[in-house]
């Protein structure tokens, strides 16, 4: 029932923020691939809303393969589309497909994702990605009271994919505040892998984060030292690292972070397994993307609020950051089961 309230009532709001219904206008909508969940709650929740405030949809996934994507967006804009909502794969690879665009004069909205090296991108809507950092930094520096206690803490880390613009931002939020207590020798990362190169996983693969894992274990803990904190950039990379850990390691569970609240995650939290995530509810990024639709269809003003953060290394693309919330074993009955994201039997 509270499900069905939700929908009704973000439903309403997406209607209410247009006043009347658009009149079938074809918006081209392309997600990266349906591998992982939060994609196809993306996916959805746009197809939703926008058919709901009167457009035609045309939704594609692109099975994490960039020459795939670049095609769903070229026939998306050859067959009409006046609006294109992408969510990259890669960043910098669909630089031919938003040249015909901007040729077309089809505005393109980047969508969590900054589509990079050009200047066929007209806004991005995502969440505020360095704030996610952020609060996972913050979590661990809570959680080991890093200002009070001795130490050292022993921490390793998996970042995201270095072709997603996205990953630098989170990595950088959450470093901006533990890199500090490396220097100063309050945490140590045992494997000496530190830097974004080092700890990046290609694609933001759950298999990749756990090979890795997996040798830095062996590596480097198979003697018995334990590991504090595993500082993880998401969930599908935190799921990797948890599946290593379960398998090959022996010590102390580490404090480990994520982000997106996908199921295997919260049910890793409410097993004590995963200390937190970030839920990045893509019901908002949905809603704001179809106001951003319609207010440039219908030639109106286009609700952003950075203008500065955001330059994709040819301009400074025009954004509106959505708010990410905390999330642990506390508070993810209230985030997630009543507001109707998930059903409590899913989390079972
Ligand atoms: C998104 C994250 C997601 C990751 C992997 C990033 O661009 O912002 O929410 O976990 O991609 O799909």
């Amino acid at each position: 029932m509270k499900k069905i309230l939700a929908i009704v009532l973000s439903l309403m709001l997406v209607c209410a923020s247009f006043g009347a219904l658009a009149d079938g206008q074809k918006v081209g909508v392309s997600m990266p691939t349906k591998d992982l969940q939060r994609w196809n709650q993306d996916g959805e929740n746009m197809q939703k809303q926008l058919e709901a405030a009167g457009y035609t949809v045309d939704l594609q996934f692109a099975s994490n393969d960039v020459q795939q994507q670049l095609n769903q967006v070229t026939n998306m804009i050859n067959s009409g589309c006046e609006v294109l909502v992408i969510a990259a794969i890669e960043g910098s690879s669909l630089g031919s497909a938003l040249d015909l665009a901007k040729e077309k004069g089809i505005p393109v909205i980047a969508y969590d994702r900054l589509l990079m090296e050009s200047d066929g991108v007209s806004y991005y809507a995502t969440f505020d990605n360095y704030m996610v950092g952020q609060v996972q930094g913050n979590f661990i520096k809570e959680k080991l009271d890093l200002d009070n206690a001795d130490g050292p803490f022993v921490m390793e880390i998996t970042a995201g994919d270095p072709g997603d613009n996205n990953a630098n931002f989170f990595y950088s939020g959450a470093m901006d505040v533990l890199k500090p207590y490396i220097d100063a020798g309050k945490i140590v990362v045992v494997s000496g892998q530190i830097d974004f190169s080092a700890v990046a996983t290609p694609t933001w693969k759950t298999e990749i984060a756990q090979q890795r894992a997996d040798s830095i274990i062996s590596s480097y803990y198979a003697d018995g030292t334990n590991i504090d904190a595993w500082l993880c950039s998401n969930d599908s990379t935190a799921l990797g690292v948890t599946n290593a850990l379960e398998a090959n390691y022996d010590g102390t569970w580490p404090i480990i972070t994520g982000q997106d609240c996908d199921i295997s995650n919260v049910k890793n939290m409410i097993a004590g397994k995963q200390a937190m995530s970030v839920f990045k509810d893509t019901r908002t990024l949905a809603a704001q993307v179809v106001k951003m639709v319609g207010q440039i269809l219908a030639g109106e003003t286009v609700d952003v609020n950075d203008t500065e953060t955001y330059n994709n290394n040819k301009i400074v693309v025009p954004s509106f950051l959505c708010a990410p919330v905390f999330a642990d074993v506390n508070n993810y009955e209230a985030l997630l089961v009543d507001s109707g994201y998930y059903t409590a039997d899913q989390l079972k």
